[in-house]
């Protein structure tokens, strides 16, 4: 018999529930009495004994379904150890509140932010099992994480929709993903629907490449074409400059996304009417692609395994094709920048996509 917490921390993303599916179908079946808290609204729930015992039933449809069933909220890592009320922290809570539950362990399903507080709780003796979600993909040591290839498939439906109105109106449309620290969907959705360039933070771009690579298209006698942009993407001359600087010295120039940047640059230049388009949460709702349902069910399957073999302080992962898992304290707080030589930024390339560099 085993009492396992079960969380949603951070930003959502397609799938969520269905892995939440996967850990709790596995844990009902090799475990006789099992017992399942589902903790509401990530860290926060646990913060607040926000929790009730689930029933087998409260699992049952939600494969498909899109958000998280416990909810979700986002608990700055920053403030853990920010005194909270006279005396106690939000960690010291945390640990409080999971003894007095009397959990065996806790299964946190979160991005970055959601896997350096697992870590933290880890090293505070909490057993944690991880999982990793974003539609970022920029959890390290896993090749992908769950919601990312929705959000591509949902990201390339509508550029492929986005193609057809710039053609019709012979104008540039610059569609700006989220990706707020690396490029990974931006490149992903780029590549899947053959943007004439793709600008990501990894590589801070010049306008001017950009820009040729649009009149050349004209002169090839197509004049439109799609810019894909991350939302953490800066100029080669913002590069030096610290994110919150750059951030006020583009609101000072009326800017407030770097896709409107961008399009403003690129009218200003090549004199075609350029427009900006942002899918923004679309690309985090909604029901789990075919291939996160499978990557989802696989993942929860795997980490209520570790749970029956009493192997904590680690996060779920895929590494060539194969579900592992890593150490929490070898994946918290480290980045996953794509890497310049990465296969995808080579094949895009090799197809005449520009990075602007
Ligand atoms: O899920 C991560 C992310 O997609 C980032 O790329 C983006 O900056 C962030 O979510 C925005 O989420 P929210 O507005 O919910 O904080």
């Amino acid at each position: 018999m085993k009492r396992v917490g079960i969380l949603t921390s951070g930003g959502d993303c397609p799938g969520l529930n269905s892995a939440i599916r996967g850990v709790a179908k596995t844990l009902y079946r090799r475990i006789p009495g099992a017992e399942i808290v589902g903790i509401v609204g990530g860290y926060t729930g646990l913060i607040e004994k926000d929790c009730r015992v689930m029933r087998p039933e409260d699992f049952y449809d939600i494969l498909t379904l899109g958000g998280t069933i416990l909810h979700t909220t986002r608990q700055r890592f920053k403030t853990m150890r920010d005194e909270d009320e006279p005396g106690h922290n939000k960690l010291d809570k945390i640990v409080r509140n999971y003894k007095e539950l009397g959990l065996d362990c806790l299964c946190t399903l979160g991005g970055n932010g959601t896997h350096k507080t697992a870590d933290l709780l880890a090293s505070e003796g909490l057993n944690i099992v991880a999982l990793p979600k974003t539609i970022d993909n920029d959890v390290w040591g896993t090749d992908e994480t769950f919601g990312f290839h929705t959000a591509v498939e949902l990201g390339a439906g509508i550029v492929d929709r986005v193609y057809t109105t710039a053609e019709s109106h012979s104008r540039v449309i610059v569609v700006e993903v989220m990706g707020n620290k690396f490029g990974w969907l931006a490149l992903a959705t780029g590549v899947a629907s053959g943007a004439e360039a793709i600008v990501i933070p990894e590589i801070p771009y010049h306008i001017q490449k950009i820009n040729e690579a649009i009149v050349n298209r004209v002169n090839a006698g197509r004049a439109y074409s799609v810019v894909i942009v991350a939302e953490g993407a800066c100029s080669a001359e913002e590069a030096g400059i610290k994110r919150k600087e750059r951030m006020i010295k583009r609101a000072e120039e009326g800017f407030l996304t770097v896709s409107a940047k961008l399009s403003k640059e690129i009218q200003a230049d090549t004199g075609i009417e350029t427009r900006t388009m942002t899918p923004g949460y679309y690309l985090r709702g909604g029901s789990p692609s075919a291939y996160d349902r499978i990557l989802t069910t696989q993942f929860g399957a795997y980490a209520a395994e570790l749970i029956c073999h009493d192997v904590y302080g680690v996060t779920v992962a895929k590494k060539d094709g194969i579900i592992t898992h890593n150490r929490l304290a070898d994946v918290a707080g480290k980045p996953k920048p794509i890497p310049l030589r990465h296969p995808l930024i080579a094949a895009a390339r090799d197809t005449g996509i520009s990075f602007a560099d």
